[in-house]
């Protein structure tokens, strides 16, 4: 089957150029001329095309005035100048092929908008609407841009795996991979013997990539990860998946301030991607979704981002005139109501903040000269909060060995991690970025399930 898809028509500016098109039908309305309009959408650009058909066309009576929306058609025809509006050009048609029909008594997406919580039940046909498809492409430029910017920059993509012995964050939210039979769990000492399970030890879906990217790194010097990551926390709100995607680099050589400069430069290079190769798609969201969206990221092209520490905004926040919902003193977490205050309200742009209490940050965190803060960095932005967390990491044994211990792990699990330490070990930094919040940021959507193909969230993993 040969066709061109109708991105490639349309920018090719073709004028009585003949084109095969392939795709799927979203309005047919008839003139009184004797034509039949049909507006047809492949989902390879934001704009459908506007067919035109002849009622002396053989099929027009039985097929082509029966066609309804989300039937599929293969039209052949000639570009023209359309003399209508809306549209520079449209397909004079000679021959429509229908290929599927789509019964319109049961086809769900006969309305032009549906809400955003009904499409997410039927995920497998949301994606022909524009916000999902034009979320598609945006997700896809990002996918793109992420490793042409640590490939350029010369970092090596590493895979780092999905199943794993080891808990990164030390959170315990993992969720286990096991074969064991669930009905009747082999038990040893009044516990499951996962002696018995497939691995003979017991095995999760990895939360980070981290960890082993630090082994690359520890050898290459600058890698990065890009895959999907799990975590099994009972989080039902807009900016949390159970399984969502991280981009994580890891240098070597490096501290939290040659960190930071990644950081930034590493989204600014993905915003500027986005504006200059999905504008159609960026103009789509700016009309439909957040009149900001736009403006926010060509401003964040150019401008600096803040640097403040914790400290300085505990500070900040403890003098605050806001009724926030939890209380903020020197030692608590940063609830999401306190990262968007600091970022919308006092500074109106992305932060980063750092050196935070080490009790509230992961283990592998290099501590401080004072003692009681660690070199870790989070960039948070206005709407959304934290989208990047990351740190230098611990590189002294003994200091990470007590880290260990104090944040209640098991150092035999971390053994390979410590004897980075004892080879060879060198300062080095790296963070995560959630890929899905980065998304909807660039894309203004307010809920992350909205940016991933299949959400996986508590309670929902339909196909
Ligand atoms: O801050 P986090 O937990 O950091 C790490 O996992 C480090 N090991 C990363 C590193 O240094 N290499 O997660 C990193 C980012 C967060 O800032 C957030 O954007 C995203 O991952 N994230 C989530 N996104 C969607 N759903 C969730 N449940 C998320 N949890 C974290
Ligand atoms: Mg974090």
């Amino acid at each position: 089957m040969q066709r061109t898809r109708i991105a490639e028509v349309l920018s090719s500016k073709k004028i009585n150029g003949r084109f095969t098109l392939m795709g799927w039908v979203r309005t047919r309305r008839d003139s009184k001329a004797g034509f039949s309009f049909i507006e047809l959408n492949d989902g390879s650009c934001a704009d459908s095309i506007q067919l035109i058909a002849d009622q002396k066309l053989s099929n027009y009576k039985n097929e082509i005035q029966r066609l309804t929306a989300g039937c599929s058609i293969k039209a052949v025809g000639t570009l023209v100048d359309s003399p209508g509006k809306g549209q520079k050009m449209e397909l004079q048609v000679e021959e429509i092929e229908v290929l599927g029909w789509a019964d319109p008594e049961i086809y769900p997406l006969q309305k032009k908008r549906h809400s955003f919580e009904f499409l997410r039940t039927i995920a497998h046909l949301r994606p022909r609407t524009n916000t999902f498809s034009a979320v598609a492409r945006v997700r896809n430029a990002m996918s793109y841009a992420i490793h042409r910017f640590f490939q350029e920059k010369g970092f090596l993509y590493i895979h780092t795996p999905i199943i794993t012995g080891s808990d990164c964050e030390g959170a315990g939210e993992m969720f286990k991979v096991t074969t064991l039979d669930l009905d009747q769990v082999p038990q040893s000492g009044g516990r499951a013997d996962f002696g018995q399970d497939f691995f003979g030890t017991p095995a999760s879906l990895t939360v980070s990539g981290q960890l082993e990217a630090e082994i690359y790194a520890l050898a290459m010097g600058d890698v990065y990860t890009f895959g999907p990551t799990f975590r099994a926390e009972d989080s039902n709100t807009s900016r949390h998946l159970a399984e969502f995607w991280m981009v994580e680099p890891e240098m070597a050589f490096c501290d939290l301030e040659g960190n930071m400069d990644l950081a930034t430069d590493f989204l600014k290079y993905i915003f500027a991607y986005v504006l200059d190769n999905c504008k159609k798609d960026m103009e789509f969201f700016n009309r439909f979704i957040d009149t900001s969206v736009i403006e926010t990221l060509e401003e964040l092209v150019s401008r600096e981002f803040e640097y403040i520490t914790y400290t300085e905004g505990i500070d900040i926040l403890s003098k605050a005139k806001e009724d926030f919902e939890f209380p903020v003193s020197w030692g608590t977490d940063l609830q999401s109501e306190h990262e968007r205050y600091l970022c919308e309200k006092v500074f109106g742009k992305p932060i980063i903040l750092m050196d935070y209490p080490k009790e509230i940050k992961s283990f592998y965190m290099k501590v401080n000269k004072d003692g009681k803060t660690v070199r870790a960095m989070d960039v948070l932005v206005p709407k959304i909060g934290e989208i990047i967390g990351g740190s230098q990491r611990e590189d002294d044994y003994d200091t990470l060995l007590d880290r260990i211990k104090e944040a209640g792990l098991n150092p035999d699990e971390y053994w390979w991690y410590l004897e980075l330490r004892k080879f060879g070990s060198v300062p080095h930094s790296g963070f995560g970025l959630g890929f899905e919040r980065l998304i909807q940021f660039v894309t203004g959507l307010s809920n992350i399930r909205d940016v991933i193909p299949f959400p996986r969230t508590p309670g929902n993993v339909s196909f």
